[in-house]
């Protein structure tokens, strides 16, 4: 039995374990921040792939059999070739989720207009894998995607309700909505942003709904659980989290406040 791994590139993540242990208080987790190499919005698909194998290995040798990539753009440059790649070398009986098809598997039923916007990381959007996703399950759904480098930032020093930070969200907004004004559901496809719902909320009208992904990824850990007895006997219930980051303790204590209500007291890691 081991702990349940939740991966993200930095914090962004953390909006993903908030929901997930909200939903699923009973199993012990590890959460790691590759805080030293981030972002990775703006690196390459073999940069990312590098990266985020080595982080889905640390935390397979720490006992982890299941790891989720809460990074949508680990998800989208890494998870495919890491399932069907080196899974099947590294251990076939362990399991690595993502954040995508998750968030995208009740759109159908979410947009009337089936026209939907996705605001992510530059890496994500240039992966094209939303509207991949989204095309899996309704071909016919119009999607439109701005990347919002700036973001993730932003929100990381701590300056995500200040002026500046409006400004930008402004911006990708009104790129996104003037891409497609028949939007009615915009897909927050970054673990960051969340934090940014006022903001985006005083730039979009009210009838479009905004998805953030937290709720829903826990939901479907929940029902991927209860689908696979074999994963959660493997998984340790004894209520508890362990924080990882590749920087510097002090600063990933202090920033994660930002995203979590309580302090947590963060442990060091080196990958190689
Ligand atoms: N939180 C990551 C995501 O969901 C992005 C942060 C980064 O650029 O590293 O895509």
């Amino acid at each position: 039995m081991g702990p349940i791994g939740i991966f993200d590139s930095g914090y962004g993540g953390l909006t993903i374990l908030n929901e997930i242990r909200k939903l699923l208080p009973q199993y012990d987790y590890i959460y790691l921040g590759d805080n030293a190499r981030t972002p990775y919005g703006t690196r390459s698909f073999e940069v990312v792939y590098q990266y985020t194998l080595e982080c889905v290995e640390k935390l397979f040798s720490m006992g982890c059999r299941l790891v989720i990539l809460a990074c949508n753009t680990a998800s989208a440059k890494a998870l495919r070739t890491i399932q069907q790649k080196d899974l099947p070398r590294i251990d076939p009986r362990r399991r690595v989720l993502g954040v995508i098809r998750p968030t995208v598997e009740q759109l159908d039923q979410l947009t009337r207009s089936k026209h939907v916007g996705v605001l992510a990381t530059p890496g994500t959007v240039q992966s094209e894998s939303y509207p991949i996703e989204i095309h899996k399950i309704n071909p016919a759904i119009e999607v439109s995607a701005v990347a919002c480098p700036l973001w993730v930032p932003l929100i990381e020093n701590n300056e995500h309700l200040s002026e500046g930070a409006a400004y930008f969200v402004q911006q990708n907004i009104g790129e996104l909505m003037q891409a497609d004004a028949l939007i009615d559901t915009v897909i927050l496809g970054c673990t960051h942003y969340p934090l940014l719902i006022p903001v985006i909320q005083k730039y979009l009208s009210p009838s479009v709904r905004i998805i953030a992904q937290g709720a829903i990824v826990a939901e479907s850990l929940k029902d991927y659980l209860h689908r696979h007895p074999e994963m959660d006997q493997q998984c340790s219930k004894g209520n508890s989290c362990r924080y990882l980051t590749t920087e510097s303790t002090e600063k990933f204590n202090s920033s994660a406040t930002i995203f979590l209500s309580t302090e947590i007291t963060a442990e060091h890691i080196d990958i190689l």
